[in-house]
């Protein structure tokens, strides 16, 4: 093989790979697509508020929803996430703030980031506060609640940084009950 033939073989190599990703995209546009309709609040997604339905959300699972752009990750939580959530020690922790739109300035305990008292349902902006990734949740990372690939960053079951790059908690966004299988967003 010459030379030139070397290198024609590198640059379809790359175009390859360049259109694959551009295919990877694409399928999570449709993704957001086919959440987006199951929401039963699609046609006011683009509105600065919206109301979801969290009937169909089981203890132990996430109901992810997009809100102004963003990823929105609403957990159902088990009783040991409740539990590892609360006994950690404020000292222990990166970001001390809440991180809580409906609380502002208030320390991280893990009551201050959660929608109600027992602290089943916690919602967040699933967006790491890094560089901006998405996380991934279902009992990830070190400490059992989210974890973001791009640069390891470690979030406990509150979404709390624990380890890694990120400086803050993930946000916490406005947000309320409307009735018991409601969730205002905005
Ligand atoms: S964007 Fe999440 S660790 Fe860098």
């Amino acid at each position: 093989m010459s030379h030139a033939d070397d290198h024609v073989g590198t640059r379809r190599d790359f175009l390859y790979y360049a259109t694959a990703g551009a295919g990877t995209v694409a399928a999570g546009a449709a993704a957001w697509t086919l959440v987006n309709q199951m929401n039963p609040s699609a046609d006011v997604q683009a509105l600065s508020s919206i109301q979801v339905d969290i009937s169909g959300v089981e203890v132990g699972t996430q109901l992810t929803v997009k809100w102004l752009g963003k990823p929105v990750f609403i957990r159902r939580r088990t009783t040991e996430e409740i539990e590892a959530a609360r006994a950690v020690d404020l000292g222990d922790l990166i970001d001390q703030n809440a991180e809580n739109a409906n609380k502002p300035g208030e320390p991280a305990t893990d009551q201050n980031r959660v929608m109600d008292e027992a602290g089943e349902w916690l919602v967040m902006i699933g967006v790491c506060t890094h560089l901006g990734c998405v996380p991934i949740g279902e009992g990830s990372g070190d400490f059992g609640g989210w974890f973001c690939p791009c640069h390891g960053s470690h979030y406990d079951t509150s979404g709390r940084i624990r380890r890694g790059p990120a400086p803050e908690n993930l946000y916490i966004p406005v947000a309320e009950f409307v009735d018991d299988t409601t969730i205002k967003l905005g």
